[in-house]
C-alpha cells in the first residue's frame, strides 16, 4: 500500500503549517477490510474504538465501510450520533462512570457494557428487564504492550473481576435483568492469538450462567508495527483460531462475536508532521528540538512508546544520532540516540503511527495550540480540523479580577 509521498507532506506543511496531523483514508479502509475479510462471518461485528481518533470525518469514513462504533464516554456517543451512526450501531463500554451517564446512554437506545457491581445493581433497580445490558468482566489475564495499557490483570481497575461472577448472577436474578453480553478487553498492543483464546476460555466458563446472552465482546488491543522489525497481529490466523474455538464450544449457539479495534484501524494511517526549531550541540548529545512537545504527541513520554521518525527534508542525508526533543517546559524527549538523516534547522520531521491516541491525547499545556488535522482521501488533501487560535485559550475562562 502506497503511503503519502514526501511531496504531499511538503505541500501540507506549506498549505496548513506545522505541527499538523495527517491521516491517510486509504490505509484506514484497507485495515478495516483486512479485519472484516479475515473473519468473514455474519456473526462477527466490528465496533471501531473511537477513543483512538474521534475526528468526525474518520467516524464517517468508517461508518461508510459498514463499521459499528465503540465509545468510552457519553460525549463519544454523541459524536457517533452526530456522525450518523444509528443507536443499534453504537456500543458504550463504560468504566468507572457515574450512573447518570449510563441512564443517558440507555435513553439514547444504544448498547451498554457495565463495568461495576455498583452500577449493575443501580441499573437493575431502575430498569429491571426493560432494557438489555452487557457486563464488562476482568478476566485476570496479564497482557499488553506495557503495564499502563494492560487492563485485564488482577490489579486492574477495569471490569468486574471474574471471581465476582456469582454476585453478577445474583443481581441478574434479583432484578430479572436481561444480560445480553459479556465483555473483556485485556489490553492494547497484543500480537498473539493466545491471549484472546485464553480470554475466550474464561468467558466460556461463565456464559452458561446467562440465558439471554446475544454477544461475546472480546474488546480491542490488536498489535500494529511501530518499529520496522515488528509485525502486526496476523488477523487471518487470529480469526481462524477464534472462530474454531467458538465452533468447538458453541456449535448449536448463534452467539455474536464483537470486537473493538482502535489502533489496528487508525494507528498506521496517521502521521505527525513537525518542524525543527533549533539544534543544540552539547559534549555528547545533539538535541534537535521540534515545534511540538508532549502536549501534541504524548505516547513516547507516557508509555516510552517508539515512533519511527523520518527527516523528509533531507531523505538522503548522512545518518547521524540525535535526541529529538520538544519545546515544552518539561523533559519531553520523543526519541533518544535516534539515527536520522542529517537534520538542519527548518527541516520537517514526520512521526509514524500517529493516527491512534495522537491528536486524541493532545492538550493545551504551556498554553500552546492543539494542532490542525488533515485528511488525504482519494488523493485529495483536506483540512479537517483547524489548529487552535489564541481565542480558544480564553474561550471558557471567566475573568473575575
Ligand atoms: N475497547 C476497550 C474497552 C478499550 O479500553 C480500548 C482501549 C479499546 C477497545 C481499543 O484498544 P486498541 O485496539 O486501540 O488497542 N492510549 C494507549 C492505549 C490505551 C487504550 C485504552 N483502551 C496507547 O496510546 O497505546
Amino acid at each position: 500500500m502506497q503511503q503519502p509521498t514526501n511531496e504531499q507532506f511538503l505541500e501540507i506543511a506549506q498549505q496548513f503549517g506545522t505541527p499538523v496531523y495527517v491521516y491517510d483514508a486509504n490505509k484506514i479502509v484497507s485495515q478495516y477490510q483486512k479485519f472484516k475479510s479475515a473473519f468473514n462471518s455474519p456473526t462477527v461485528k466490528i465496533f471501531y474504538a473511537c477513543k483512538a481518533l474521534t475526528n468526525i470525518n474518520i467516524l464517517k469514513l468508517l461508518k461508510l465501510q459498514g463499521a459499528n462504533i465503540d465509545c468510552s464516554s457519553i460525549n463519544e456517543v454523541k459524536l457517533a450520533i452526530h456522525a450518523g451512526f444509528e443507536p443499534q450501531q453504537i456500543l458504550y463500554t463504560s468504566n468507572g462512570i457515574g450512573f447518570d451517564e449510563i441512564e443517558e446512554a440507555k435513553n439514547l437506545g444504544i448498547h451498554i457494557n457495565i463495568d461495576s457491581i455498583s452500577n449493575l445493581k443501580k441499573f437493575g433497580q431502575k430498569f429491571n428487564n426493560s432494557y438489555p445490558v452487557g457486563v464488562r468482566l476482568r478476566p485476570n489475564i496479564m497482557a499488553g504492550g506495557n503495564i499502563k495499557i494492560a487492563t485485564g490483570h488482577d490489579k486492574s481497575k477495569f471490569g468486574i473481576p471474574i471471581t465476582q461472577i456469582a454476585e453478577v448472577v445474583d443481581i441478574m436474578q434479583q432484578y430479572n435483568l436481561l444480560i445480553n453480553g459479556v465483555h473483556i478487553h485485556t489490553g492494547s498492543d497484543i500480537k498473539e492469538a493466545d491471549v484472546f483464546l485464553k480470554g475466550i476460555e474464561v468467558l466460556f466458563d461463565v456464559i452458561h450462567l446467562f440465558p439471554n446472552l446475544m454477544y461475546v465482546d472480546l474488546g480491542g488491543g490488536f498489535k500494529v508495527p511501530f518499529e520496522d522489525t515488528e509485525e502486526e497481529t496476523d488477523m487471518i490466523t487470529l480469526a481462524n483460531k477464534i472462530l474454531e474455538k467458538f465452533n468447538q464450544h458453541l456449535h448449536q449457539n448463534k452467539l455474536q462475536i464483537w470486537f473493538e479495534p482502535g489502533k489496528y484501524l487508525v494507528s498506521q494511517a496517521g502521521y505527525f508532521l513537525t518542524k525543527i526549531n533549533v539544534l543544540k550541540k552539547t559534549n555528547n548529545i545533539e538535541f534537535a528540538s521540534i515545534n511540538s512537545g508532549f502536549n501534541h504527541l504524548l505516547r513516547p513520554m507516557f508509555y516510552d512508546a517508539y515512533h519511527k521518525i523520518v527527516n523528509i527534508s533531507n531523505p538522503n542525508g548522512t545518518i547521524k544520532e540525535y535526541d529529538i526533543v520538544g519545546n515544552i517546559c518539561e523533559t519531553d524527549t520523543f526519541a533518544a540516540n535516534r539515527n536520522i538523516n542529517e537534520i538542519n534547522e527548518g527541516d520537517l520531521l514526520v512521526f509514524y503511527n500517529a493516527g491512534a491516541y495522537g491528536f486524541e491525547m493532545s492538550s493545551n499545556y504551556n498554553s500552546r495550540y492543539k494542532p490542525a488535522e488533515v485528511l488525504i482521501h482519494n488523493n485529495q488533501i483536506s483540512l479537517i480540523r483547524k489548529a487552535d487560535r489564541f481565542e480558544d485559550l480564553l474561550k471558557n475562562q471567566i475573568v473575575v479580577l
